[in-house]
């Protein structure tokens, strides 16, 4: 039986306001809590038993996915009382494994949206006998991530932090969030403090002479960290272009969920999807965005890479371009909000308030 551990306690804070009450996990992508696509990809990949590692927000996830046998696997949760960190996280679940010493368990972050193939990793990870196995992605600019260089047969050779001039990116190969780890190597990892798998447990790991193995796999791979980000995979989970068996809707340029209103005249494109309950106005215009439940959008709006909240009321004319409308928040009609804008819980924005341009 293969079994994984979902790292799913982080703050989330880089993906604020749309954390603020929901876990990043949680926030649907493509129609359902993100954690859902990737608990069907591992899945599919013939994982049967998941531990999920909660901390922030961790009374969410249970009354969603309870045992998780509508998803064909068997769920577990541990929350910790103050946060562990990643690798902290990873030992403090240790106990609700069923793996033999030898045996290789996976361990996902929950923020990965990704086409890796799960099964080559394991495989990797056996036919080298390794400690760990991470998936590593290759990404044109490093600068933001640490780095992973291995040698000719891909055993990784160092664990460089955020690299600060062009000498130092030495290699384009990333940490991408995937890892098996043979299971008595878990049980190395100190108790009863904050642990972090990438600064600490690998180095040390390497230090020590074990065995890393990198395996680089260059499909869809996105850190669904940040809001843009988040936007960006969600609509790339409608138009297909990231995999996932949890879709609930056939792929095509939008995902209208039942309950939802969209005007006759209004267009949906780029991946755009529409949650239950949602409102969209006639002749509005949406692309590459998310609409959760309950949300409206106001007749003849522009909407493009956005993401507006649960309950959020976008009013008549509005223009989102890149801008993130955090739950229940009200932007009043012909507003103008872009760049990365974001909008907290529950604001309230006055109508015409907000422009980038000088035609009102
Ligand atoms: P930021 O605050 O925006 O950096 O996000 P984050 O809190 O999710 O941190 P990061 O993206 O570095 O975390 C990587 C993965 O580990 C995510 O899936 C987190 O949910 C998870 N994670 C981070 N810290 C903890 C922790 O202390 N406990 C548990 N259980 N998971 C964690």
């Amino acid at each position: 039986m293969t079994e994984a551990i979902l790292l799913v306690g982080g703050k989330g804070t880089r993906l604020r306001p749309l954390t603020v009450h929901t876990p990043k996990p949680m926030v649907p992508a493509a129609g359902v809590p993100f954690l859902t696509h990737q608990l069907a990809r591992a899945r599919a990949a013939g994982v049967e038993h998941v531990v999920l590692a909660t901390s922030y927000l961790a009374e969410v996830f249970e009354p969603h996915f309870g045992d998780g046998s509508e998803l064909g696997l068997h769920l577990e949760y541990v929350t910790e009382g103050e946060p562990l960190g990643t690798g902290g996280a990873i030992r403090n679940v240790a106990s609700r494994l069923h793996s033999a010493p030898d045996d290789p368990v996976l361990v996902f972050n929950g923020d990965i949206l990704t086409g890796l193939d799960i099964r080559a990793l394991i495989d990797t990870h056996t036919s080298f006998g390794a400690d760990v196995s991470l998936h590593l992605t290759r990404v044109t600019d490093p600068r933001a991530f640490g780095l992973v260089p291995t040698d000719a047969d891909g055993r990784v050779t160092a664990f460089l932090e955020k690299p600060q001039t062009p000498e130092e990116i030495v290699t384009d190969q990333i940490n991408a969030g995937a890892y098996v780890f043979t299971r008595s190597v878990i049980d190395t990892i100190p108790t009863g403090r904050p642990v972090s798998v990438e600064r600490e447990t690998f180095p040390g790991l390497l230090a020590d002479g074990a065995h890393l193995q990198g395996m680089v796999d260059s499909t869809y791979w996105l850190d669904l960290g940040t809001p843009q980000a988040f936007v960006r995979g969600s609509a790339d989970l409608v138009l297909g272009r990231a995999p996932s068996p949890a879709l609930p809707g056939r792929r095509g340029e939008r995902l209208v969920l039942a309950g939802a209103e969209v005007a006759s005249d209004a267009k949906l494109t780029g991946g755009t999807s529409v949650g239950a309950g949602a409102v969209v106005g006639a002749g509005a215009r949406v692309h590459g965005s998310t609409l959760l439940d309950g949300s409206v959008v106001g007749p003849g709006s522009v909407v493009r890479d956005s993401l507006v909240g649960t309950g959020a009321r976008i009013g008549a004319r509005t223009v989102l371009d890149g801008a993130v409308i955090g739950d229940g928040a009200v932007v009043g009609e012909d507003n103008e909000l872009r760049g990365g804008i974001r909008v907290w819980c529950d604001a309230r924005l006055a109508p015409g308030s907000v422009r980038f341009s000088s035609d009102r």
